[in-house]
């Protein structure tokens, strides 16, 4: 097979996979996508398609005038339409009288456990809405949150979308500084944080990390702190508020006002390859359409029967789409854990499917490759019959793992669907259709009906057969509409490679039977662990620390994480510091996510006769390979002996 080839500058490509598996009978049976009557209907027209979605999926209180409104790069969808998303996400449930349905079932790491109604949640969400109104939050404005994985989360961001009030969630494990610059760039008015969360056995702290970012975020007139870690915090009067205070007075009846099709829903920041993040902008109509589409279609979901479980924390996109607005769109019943996957034991996740009856379960690669190294004997402790489908999304998923994954947690009798997507594109574009796909281990599949996808070679000719780089071709409802603060970078990073074409920053190849391989990024964002980690943002929290002259970071091929971290660091004359300190001063920088797992100290980086570094080079050092064309190279030498050393380090320290 010649399918191999890797675009240049990609990653390498996957071990090439022959194995196929269509869907049993017994799953297309009770299928919603049998056949190709989605793809036949897409392709006739795709935004009759994607109107017909939205009108079947959703209520909108004022119908639309066009569909789509598409000025490369700026699209609008539905334009002229209004709706409320948290009223199709909780009223609508409720009004047809599904107010006792659980939304969520929800776990605490240390055991503790809580039922959440959709009666229950439109309860809190009404009075929280009247308390961010109280607070002074208005139609337009941005909101904070950082909070952990607890029902209070959602409750904050459905509470926005009822006011028309934009959130902007930073993950709990992001540092100070992160959130800091995430507030201030959204210029957010209001901050919903908690006292702290569990996390493997322990307590850790966000008010005391919120505190610091506090100090230096003029536009925050308020901050509402969710008890939850029962851990000291420090409150300052007139500007904190205990979010039980507040939601105990507050007014319990606050009506869900329609928005137009295009008000801001979310910004959510993500890595870009220079330094300063991205506010990806996400609005209403479009957005709500294309997460409830692909939830109810490429998971299968029957709400009345299912019980469906995304691991992924709310404060990255998975979560925002598939466990706030997608699942709850379509009201579905889910589990929400707080914590880690070992604790107490390494098969926690495996008893909440258990204890639950989880029937659609949705994970990351990198866990995937964890729960193997465990071993197959803990999801053996429980019985996981109830599960009858299984989902990946993060990073391109090695078919061993997929086999793994079919096997001893599917029981060899559960499709999974691997699916492709990104922060800005909203929503899952590539994946199969469980009761419609004949899947091939590693691979994503197919584009979703009415999904444009297509390689194109480095000239932007058009790929069909080999490696290339993922373009797509035209406008979708859950389209990023752009950067906050700066529509320039917006055309530039996603418009500008390829004419005509949204890039979107990934390698893949295309098998003789059409099938995509996704091969993981071609730019400088590294995928640690399923997020996105830019190499300039780590370099440059190294070269803040005062003893570091230079820094160069790479993300290197790793069997558990997909990549890890590897930092070459060059320290100042005189100055002193050792990897600890290094590792421990990112972490307080951007955040423990992105601390390297190695740091080689090296009197000089392998650089260009122009004075570039050579990361493509540094890459081959950490991932142990023999070094290409070094001519361009200035000094020899300096590879030389950081390869002698990264052959030094043992592979897992
Ligand atoms: C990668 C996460 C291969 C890809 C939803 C993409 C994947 C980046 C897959 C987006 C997949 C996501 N197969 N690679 N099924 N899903 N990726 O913004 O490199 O956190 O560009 O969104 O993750 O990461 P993000």
């Amino acid at each position: 097979m010649t399918d191999n080839a890797s675009p240049p500058g990609a990653i390498d490509a996957l071990q090439w996979e022959n194995r196929r598996f269509p869907p049993s009978a017994a799953f297309k049976n009770d299928t919603l996508a049998a056949g190709t009557f989605l793809y036949d209907e897409a392709d006739a027209d795709y935004q009759g398609f994607w109107a017909r979605q939205s009108a079947d999926l959703l209520d909108w209180a004022k119908e639309w005038h066009t569909i789509c409104e598409w000025e490369l790069p700026f699209a609008k969808w539905f334009v002229g339409g209004e709706l409320n998303v948290s009223f199709n996400c909780l009223d609508r449930h409720v009004l047809g009288g599904r107010g006792d349905r659980v939304a969520f079932y929800w776990e605490g790491e240390p055991g503790d456990s809580r039922v959440v109604t959709y009666a229950e949640l439109l309860d809190e969400t009404q009075r929280f809405a009247n308390v961010l109104k109280d607070l002074g939050v208005g139609k337009g404005d941005r909101v904070n949150i950082y909070l952990p994985m607890i029902p209070e989360a959602v409750v904050a961001m459905l509470a926005c979308a009822r006011i028309g009030a934009a959130h902007s969630v930073v993950f709990g494990g992001f540092s100070a500084n992160s959130l800091r610059d995430r507030i201030n760039d959204a210029e957010a008015k209001v901050l919903v944080t908690a006292d702290g969360g569990f996390r493997r056995g322990d307590v850790f702290p966000l008010k005391p990390v919120a505190d610091e970012a506090l100090a230096d975020t003029p536009s925050i007139t308020g901050v509402v702190v969710v008890r939850r870690g029962g851990n000291e915090v420090e409150m300052e009067a007139g500007r904190d508020h205990w979010y039980h205070d507040l939601i105990g007075a507050a007014d319990p009846v606050c009506v869900a006002e329609p928005m137009d099709s295009e008000q801001l829903l979310f910004l959510l920041y993500t890595s870009g390859t220079t330094g300063k993040p991205k506010g990806i902008m996400h609005t209403s109509g479009g957005y709500l359409t294309q997460v409830a589409f692909t939830h109810k279609y490429v998971f299968d979901l029957h709400p009345e029967t299912d019980v469906f479980w995304c691991t992924a924390d709310v404060g990255w996109i998975t979560g925002h789409s598939y466990i706030v607005y997608g699942p709850l769109a379509n009201g579905a019943t889910q589990v929400m854990y707080e914590g880690v996957p070992n604790h107490p034991g390494n098969d926690r996740l495996w008893e909440i499917i258990e204890k639950y009856k989880v029937t659609l379960f949705y994970t990351a690669p990198t866990a995937i490759r964890t729960f193997m190294k465990w071993g197959a004997a803990e999801p053996e402790k429980h019985d996981l019959s109830s599960l009858r489908l299984l989902g990946s999304v993060g990073e391109p998923i090695n078919p061993e793992a997929w086999m793994w994954y079919q096997e001893h947690i599917g029981g060899n009798s559960c499709p999974i669907v691997d699916t492709w997507w990104q922060t800005e594109t909203g929503a899952i574009m590539i994946s199969p259709l469980p009761g419609a796909t004949t899947t091939k281990p590693g691979s994503a599949t197919f584009p979703l009906p009415g999904i444009g996808a297509e390689l194109v070679d480095e000239q932007g000719d058009r790929v069909e057969h080999g490696g290339g780089y993922l373009t797509l071709t035209r406008p979708w409802p859950s389209m990023l509409r752009g950067i906050w603060g700066d529509q320039e970078r917006y055309r530039e990073t996603y418009w500008s490679r390829f004419d005509g074409r949204y890039f979107a920053g990934d390698g893949a190849k295309l098998d003789s039977d059409g099938y995509l391989w996704l091969l993981g990024r071609v730019d400088d964002v590294m995928n640690v662990s399923g997020h996105r980690i830019s190499t300039t943002e780590v370099e440059s929290a190294l070269v803040a620390h005062p003893a570091v002259a230079e820094a160069a970071v790479v993300g290197a091929t790793d069997p558990t994480t997909g990549q890890a971290i590897i930092a070459y660091v060059t320290l100042r004359g005189g100055a002193a510091a050792d990897e600890q300190e290094l590792r421990a001063f990112v972490g307080e920088e951007i955040g423990h996510i992105a601390k390297p797992k190695t740091i080689y100290f090296t009197p000089d980086l392998p650089k260009t006769r122009s004075g570039k570094i050579m990361r493509r080079l540094l890459r081959d050092v950490a991932e142990g390979r023999n070094l290409g064309d070094t001519s361009t190279l200035a000094d020899v030498n300096v590879v030389s002996e950081l390869q002698r050393r990264a052959a030094e380090t043992p592979p897992d320290d």
